[in-house]
């Protein structure tokens, strides 16, 4: 469908009142510190993947639905293309979005679209072809010696304008087009920032810099206003640049945020990447701009309209990736990774996620295309390939609702194996979950030694005082009550599945399969445990 600004005002009207009481407008709930994602008015878990960039053409989507089948996610994250979907000025082409809804729903997965906008990985690349011909309109951010760098100015009036018109069109569309709400949550630009250089320099942002910060701004920093700063150098001294740019992306992404959920409320986002958890140092070394973990502050105060910034996590090492799930993972941050790394020992931080309170997780590069994001050589990406996040997507699908409801109430804890921590503890008061890697499934558990690959992943979940949900791959778990003297004794260990959340038994566990504890393997099984002590 094509169609314009000037929509006729009948057809508007009916579009805007097309909200059927029986799907809800998704949104995000929080409680107690913890978030919940609400589809159809019931926690929902997002078993992400996302397609690789120019993979949401319909040309394409024939080499996508395969892999989202064999990964076995819930929601695919597609991109949504400005060059395509505003072609001239005002005129808006919503024939893929409308390809993207119609496809996803004969494949039985929500959407989560990603606003291809202003910023795409600090650049404007997807700015339509007619504004890619007015450099003078629609300007680039200049360096501090004034020249011009490949990354938007987000002190550029009329791309703002622009911005805020296309991305309004998109969330009207969606609005009239999908009362089902295929579409769970949008995406607003793509790693918004700039690459190679600090801030911008064009004259309007020197004008600005040279005032003082916004009082939001220094309150959420911790500045002092006493005396009130002459202008942000005055404020932040050598972090002012990276600080005014942050402000000045995250100011442009709220108006255009707000623009387009005030016409269609669904969950908004922005997501980052990231500067080194454990030595940051400076931008240019990393994105500048952003919602890096140093700038979530300055974020939170210009852009209200985003529900949360999300960080795209590459990193492989356990520390730094669980580094970085506690700084986004916050009271005022529902955590979400839209992006994360698609090789077999990133899958296990799925469950680190969970123990982190996500409502989502999504690695990149999911479709058949054949193309890697990574170095030359990397092999093509094939069913085998995602086994391990299907393994966690299989466990976990059944049971989504109850998982998401256990983590928003508090009750779930999970890990990932760490290649220095053969064992980890979980504490539920009274009890102690003791997860161990390594270990053969017969035998005592004291020396577990690791997996030969950390690949171990567990959740425990309280479901009454004494009785736990337990699921995993590749670990063995057990548990010690922690009353003096008291020993525990498995009342009953049954394993099943929940349907319509009531769990099913399907057999119980005993004898070799309790002895020793808890043990998993690579199969997919959920149990209901239930202890009491001796
Ligand atoms: C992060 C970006 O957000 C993605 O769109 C993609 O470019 C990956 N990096 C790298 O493949």
């Amino acid at each position: 469908m094509i169609f314009t600004r000037l929509l006729p005002a009948l057809a508007l009207a009916a579009a805007l009142s097309a909200q059927p009481a029986s799907h809800p407008i998704p949104r995000i709930v929080t409680s107690n510190g913890r978030h919940a994602l609400l589809v159809d008015n019931a926690p929902y878990l997002i078993l992400g993947a996302q397609v690789n960039n120019s993979s949401a053409w319909p040309s394409t989507l024939p080499k996508v639905w395969p892999a989202i089948a064999d990964i076995h996610a819930n929601t695919v994250e597609m991109p949504v293309y400005w060059e395509q979907f505003e072609p001239s000025p005002g005129r808006f082409d919503s024939t893929v979005v409308d390809t993207l809804l119609t496809q996803a729903r004969a494949h039985h997965v929500h959407l989560i679209l990603l606003w291809f906008g202003t910023w795409k990985n600090g650049s404007s690349h997807y700015m339509p072809l007619w504004m890619k011909h007015d450099l003078a309109r629609y300007p680039l951010l200049l360096d501090a010696n004034h020249r011009p760098l490949d990354s938007p100015s987000p002190f550029a009036a009329a791309s703002l304008d622009a911005d805020i018109a296309a991305f309004s069109a998109l969330m009207r569309h969606l609005k009239q087009a999908d009362p089902q709400r295929t579409v769970i949550m949008v995406q607003v630009e793509n790693e918004p920032g700039v690459w190679g250089g600090v801030r911008d320099y064009s004259a309007e942002a020197e004008r600005i810099y040279e005032t003082p910060p916004p009082a939001a701004v220094l309150a959420a920093l911790h500045k002092s206003t006493s005396p009130p700063p002459a202008n942000w150098h005055d404020a932040f001294g050598q972090d002012a640049g990276e600080y005014f740019q942050s402000w000045a992306v995250s100011t442009y992404i709220q108006r255009v945020a707000a623009a387009g959920k005030a016409i269609y409320a669904l969950p908004l986002y922005v997501n980052a990447a990231l500067r080194d958890p454990l030595k940051p140092g400076r931008p240019p070394s990393y994105e500048s701009g952003g919602a890096t973990d140093n700038t979530i502050s300055i974020w939170k105060v210009t852009a209200p309209a985003l529900d949360l910034l999300a960080p795209d996590i590459y990193m492989r090492d356990s520390v730094r990736y669980l580094k970085v799930l506690d700084y986004y993972g916050r009271p005022d941050n529902p955590l979400f990774i839209p992006e994360t790394g698609s090789g077999a020992l990133t899958a296990r931080f799925f469950f680190s996620a969970l123990g982190h309170g996500a409502i989502g997780f999504s690695p990149f590069g999911i479709d058949y295309t054949g193309f890697v994001n990574a170095p030359l050589g990397a092999s093509r990406l094939n069913a085998e390939a995602l086994a391990p996040f299907a393994l966690n997507y299989r466990l976990i699908e059944p049971m989504n609702g109850e998982i998401a409801r256990l983590e928003f109430d508090g009750k779930l804890q999970a890990v990932a194996e760490r290649a220095e921590n053969p064992s980890e503890r979980l504490s539920f008061g009274p009890w102690e979950a003791i997860v161990s890697f390594g270990l053969a499934q017969f035998g005592p558990g004291n020396h577990p030694k690791g997996n030969p690959e950390p690949v171990g992943r567990a959740l425990v979940a309280q479901l009454a005082p004494d009785q736990f949900l337990v699921a995993g791959y590749f670990c063995r778990v057990d548990f010690r009550s922690t009353l003096a003297g008291r020993q525990r004794r498995f009342l009953e260990v049954e394993e099943g599945a929940y349907d319509h959340g009531v769990f099913h038994r399907a057999r119980l566990w005993n004898g070799d399969q309790t002895d020793w504890g808890l043990n998993f393997t690579s199969a997919p099984q959920v149990l209901r445990v239930t202890l009491s002590t001796y």
